[in-house]
């Protein structure tokens, strides 16, 4: 009798449990869509694995099952997601006020806790200058005869091997600029490999959040754990022997430090370090491994880049000379190309937010402490404002206009927390590109598939073989 009460109480307790993780408590109208399994929610048809390069399906479903704003449930979370563009240059807009940026807890376990996307107001504001300053377009051009140096090196060093992964091969270039720029961390004549703790760290990035040895997860945090001791010793290496100043941000933490009143901590400069450094060699190797694949694939558009650099050579009294900032500046034709790449590459797939108070919007209520994903591959890959969408064509940017177009593009996201390392990605992207067409030429022998998990992954690789061209010089004679 007590057992079958007891029983019965706690049947009605799931029953009731079930219903409200199914019907969310809400003072208003919340937008349709599933909440999925208790717990689960749709954290797995998420993740799902697809080929497609178009908007993931699980979003896609849903955009024709419930509209352009729905609800959700992913890690544990409610989500409502928007691919509404005025939702979104909202949400943007209010940044710090309505919402605040907000990543899933697997994010912060893996980044720190005090990282850039999850300080706020002031101590924001202040890192973001920091960052700003370092890589500011006067830094920037200071920076550029250094990219063109290592292009042409490591592209020497590719065309002597019979085979190269444009993917690893790429990241091994970037972090390389990008570690010499923070941290003047010199990756080709240091004992300690930093950048393979990042490898590590980033395969179980996405990963479901089990720490226990053996998971991806685990081997995730493990690396994060020996790339943090490593720079906290680069850090605590130039405490000891305050070289001449480099100029770097471990001048800038150090000089910070010793400020009176300062609210930087060491914790924080390296968990920003940690960040900065992850940010930007994964994604702009991707970014060059699929302009390079886009570019194999659309010969036109390969022959208009080339000859854009071509002409950039042949206008000069020396054609050896290095590449300048009003040259970088004229590569028209290379921007295109650029934006084109990360609009079909959608890198970051989604962008988190959490809503400070409910919110009425279109007649529908999104309630406090919900978080809200903006989707950029559905602006990104919408018919109605890109022609073709799927079709790679950097023509489609001649004359677009740029009020539409902030609309329109989010690679690099919006508003206040608009990606700080945008024009660092151009220099580098741009001088490379500029490198490689006119003195090399690729070919594909292997790999070069897509996944997105919804992160645009390269599964096997892309395999390329790459030759010296004839020199221009050479061919005009
Ligand atoms: C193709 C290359 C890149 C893409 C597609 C990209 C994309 C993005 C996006 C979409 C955001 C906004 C995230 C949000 O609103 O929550 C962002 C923010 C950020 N990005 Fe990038 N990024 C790229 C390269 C870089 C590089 C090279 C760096 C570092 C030098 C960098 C550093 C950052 C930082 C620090 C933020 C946070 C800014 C903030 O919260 O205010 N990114 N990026
Ligand atoms: C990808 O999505 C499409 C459309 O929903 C589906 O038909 C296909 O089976 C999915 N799977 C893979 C591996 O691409
Ligand atoms: C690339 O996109 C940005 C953002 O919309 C725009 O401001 C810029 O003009 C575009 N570049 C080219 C070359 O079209």
């Amino acid at each position: 009798m007590w057992f079958d009460c007891l029983g019965a109480l706690v049947i009605i307790g799931i029953v009731c449990w079930i219903y409200r993780w199914r019907n969310p408590r809400c003072n208003g109208k919340l937008p349709p869509g599933s909440m999925g399994l208790p717990l689960l929610g749709e954290t797995l048809q998420f993740f799902a694995p697809n080929t497609s390069h178009d908007i993931s399906p699980f979003i896609k479903e849903r955009m024709k099952k419930y509209g352009p704003i729905f609800r959700t449930s992913l890690v544990g979370r409610p989500v409502i997601v928007s691919t509404d563009p005025d939702l979104n240059y909202f949400i943007f807009q209010q940044e710090g006020n309505l919402f605040q940026s907000w990543y899933p807890d697997t994010f912060t376990e893996v980044f720190g806790r005090q990282n850039v996307g999850s300080l706020h107001g002031f101590m924001y504001k202040y890192l973001k200058n920091m960052v700003l300053s370092l890589f500011g377009p006067a830094s920037l051009q200071k920076m550029l005869p250094e990219v063109e140096k290592t292009a042409y090196g490591r592209l020497q060093q590719w065309s002597c091997q019979h085979m190269i992964e444009v993917k690893e091969e790429t990241a091994s270039m970037i972090f390389h600029l990008t570690a010499k720029k923070l941290i003047s961390y010199d990756s080709e004549s240091s004992s300690e490999n930093l950048r393979e703790s990042f490898v590590s760290f980033i395969r179980g990035l996405i990963s479901f959040p089990l720490d226990i040895p053996g998971t991806a997860y685990h081997n995730c945090l493990q690396g994060r754990k020996r790339a943090m001791r490593m720079l906290k010793n680069l850090l605590q290496e130039r405490r000891m022997m305050p070289r001449k100043q480099q100029n770097d941000f471990f001048d800038y933490v150090l000089e910070e430090l010793q400020k009176e009143g300062t609210i930087l901590t060491e914790a924080i400069a390296l968990d920003l370090m940690f960040v900065l450094l992850f940010a930007s060699f994964e994604t702009t190797s991707l970014a060059l491994t699929l302009a390079m694949k886009f570019l194999l694939e659309n010969p036109t558009a390969l022959k208009r880049l080339t000859e854009e650099h071509e002409a950039i050579i042949r206008k000069r009294e020396d054609a050896d000379s290095a590449l300048t900032w009003k040259e970088y500046k004229s590569m028209t034709f290379t921007f295109q190309v650029i934006n084109e790449t990360v609009r079909l590459a959608n890198i970051v797939p989604g962008i988190f937010r959490k809503a400070l108070r409910q919110i009425q919007f279109k007649g529908y209520t999104i309630p406090e402490g919900w978080a809200v994903m903006v989707c950029p591959p559905a602006v990104h890959l919408n018919p109605a404002k890109y022609e073709d969408p799927l079709t790679f064509n950097p023509w489609r940017w001649e004359g677009m206009d740029v009020h539409v177009a902030s609309k329109q593009f989010m690679a690099f996201g919006g508003g206040m927390r608009f990606c700080v390392g945008t024009d660092f990605t151009k220099v580098q992207m741009a001088v490379f590109l500029h490198c490689l067409v006119t003195r090399y030429r690729w070919q594909a022998i292997k790999g070069g598939n897509t996944v997105r998990t919804p992160g645009l992954q390269f599964p096997d690789g892309f395999h390329i073989r790459i030759w010296e061209k004839e020199s221009l010089a050479k061919r005009e004679n």
